[in-house]
């Protein structure tokens, strides 16, 4: 999608779409909608004036009315999209109305649109405009890739109209933001779409390469051989089943002149295929776990748009891509693993396996140790790593955990900027007993309550001092079902979030 800035007078916007959004300022909970436009000019609300007038549109949040040859305007349609009740809308929800209004364009065709930036006083514009495109990109997107007849129904080109009155430097910015973070979100959400033959953990380690290589990034995938000399006996265990050789991907960015303060370390859960392993899953619903690379993929996404923002602090991008199958070489309940040692005179930790299907901790425990060994100060993961974690906040929440208050508190104003939604749930050391062992130092699952947080518990275990945020994005990364602003499929949760959070630690 080709993105730019116009300011222009909205009667004179050339366009087969102009978009603008539209709120409802009534107060009390039966009053009458008092409906507002949130344009830069009048010229849309006179040609709208006796639509709204007539009762049919309520901008309630995403409801959209279309006017053709609107009276007064150069646009051939006008497109009112419902923020909702104007004391409440947000930046948050004007992503969601653009996405509403590239998605009411692409079936019928129109693949050109201009989009008023919303002017209230409540929205900064240039967090306003970034959020705008950013809706709109993620909106563009649909999954069916692999369809003979697929029709390319892109908007291939979105004005954001803004007034004279606005800060010009700082909504180019924030059009540009958007057009990052929006693609780098789709890019993420293009691998995670992918199936399970189509992307092995060897073709993920290779699509990071060629991301890394486009966007300046150093790039290292490793396999077996890697796994063995670092004696990552975890990672190994789950890898061990299948033909496919796991892939360790070390993405690295290193601003020019910053030599101190905090290294991140970002790990991403990339199971391209989860079956269970010899805890096999059922047979329901299995076709969904290819995108228990989804974590990996957030990270991988995150990597490409701080290349492009360039901010001055060192990060380091680790996913551990495996496939977990059953087979003749499989781990097995009840096997014993040696994790990782966290130090050249440290043990690494022992655990008994008592479920296969509990293979992302696995994964990222060495990946984590992994991240420390490199230098990382800070820990982020992300990982489609519990069914437990929709039980406990459906699909509307993801879970968030943290062993020190600062570093998620950081994360909690990241939420603010990319609207994303996290709950946080504990980690507090009474959980510790559910994951000890018998005969190992911690055992891979903790028994049928709290099923997120053992998870959970058991990372933190490889976390161990460092601050670490833990990502469980199982019930988030695939939406099943379609909204007006977004196809159903790979959501790319978590990318922007973290992508803030990196943010926040620049020098
Ligand atoms: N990849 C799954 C978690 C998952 C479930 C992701 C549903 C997306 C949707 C993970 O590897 C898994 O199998 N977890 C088990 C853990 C259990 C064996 C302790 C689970 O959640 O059932
Ligand atoms: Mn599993
Ligand atoms: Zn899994």
């Amino acid at each position: 999608m080709n993105t730019k800035l116009l300011n222009s007078a909205l009667s004179d916007v050339e366009t087969e779409l102009l978009a603008v959004f539209a709120s409802d300022g009534a107060t009390g909970k039966d009053a009458k909608p008092e409906l507002r436009l949130l344009t830069p000019d009048d010229a849309p609300l006179k040609a709208a004036q006796a639509v709204l007038d007539g009762g049919e549109f309520r901008a309630e949040a995403n409801e959209t009315l279309l006017l053709h040859a609107p009276a007064g305007l150069k646009a051939k349609r006008l497109l009112l999209v419902g923020l909702g009740k104007a004391a409440k809308a947000t930046i948050h929800d004007v992503r969601k109305a653009s996405g509403t209004a590239v998605r009411f364009a692409k079936p019928r065709g129109i693949r050109e649109i201009a989009v008023a930036a919303p002017a209230a006083e409540s929205m900064e514009p240039k967090l306003a405009v970034r959020a705008l495109v950013e809706g709109a990109l993620v909106a563009d997107f649909d999954p069916d890739t692999y369809r003979s007849d697929r029709k390319d129904r892109s908007v291939q080109a979105l004005q954001v109209v803004t007034g004279a009155a606005v800060d010009r430097a700082a909504v180019e910015i924030g059009l540009r933001e958007g057009v990052i973070v929006g693609e780098a979100q789709n890019f993420a959400r293009s691998l995670v779409n992918e199936p399970g033959n189509r992307l092995t953990p060897t073709i993920l380690g290779q699509r990071a390469a060629e991301m890394c290589r486009e966007y300046g990034l150093t790039c290292e995938v490793h396999s077996t051989g890697k796994l063995h000399e670092l004696q990552m006996g975890a990672f190994w265990s789950v890898a061990q089943g299948s033909d496919e050789p796991p892939a360790l991907i070390v993405m690295r960015y290193e601003p020019k002149g910053v030599t101190d303060g905090p290294v991140l370390g970002l790990v991403g859960k990339g199971i391209t295929f989860d079956t269970g392993g010899i805890s096999i899953k059922p047979a329901d619903n299995m076709e969904k776990m290819k995108y228990d690379m989804a974590g990996g993929a957030a990270m991988i996404g995150t990597m490409r748009a701080i290349a492009q923002l360039q901010p001055k602090v060192r990060v380091i991008g680790i996913v551990c891509a495996a496939e977990n199958m059953p087979s003749g070489k499989a781990q097995k309940p009840g096997d014993v693993q040696i994790a990782m040692a966290a130090g050249p005179d440290r043990a690494g930790k022992s655990i008994e396996i008592i479920n296969t299907d509990a293979e992302g901790r696995l994964v990222l425990a060495d990946g984590l140790t992994y991240a420390k060994q490199l230098g990382a100060t800070h820990l982020i993961d992300a990982a489609t790593l519990t069914g437990a974690v929709s039980v406990a906040l459906g699909t509307i929440n993801a879970g968030v955990f943290s062993n020190d208050d600062a570093t998620y508190a950081e994360f909690a104003e990241a939420l603010k900027i990319s609207g994303e939604r996290f709950w946080r749930l504990p980690v507090e050391d009474d959980y510790r007993e559910l994951i000890r062992s018998q005969i190992a130092d911690i055992k891979n699952t903790g028994g049928r309550y709290g099923g997120a947080i053992t998870a959970a518990m058991f990372l933190k275990e490889f976390a161990e001092d460092t601050p670490w945020v833990h990502l469980d994005i199982a019930g988030m990364a695939w939406q099943d079902e379609a909204k007006p602003w977004v196809a159903a499929g790979p959501s790319g949760v978590a990318m922007r979030s973290i992508l803030e959070w990196v943010r926040r630690y620049e020098g």
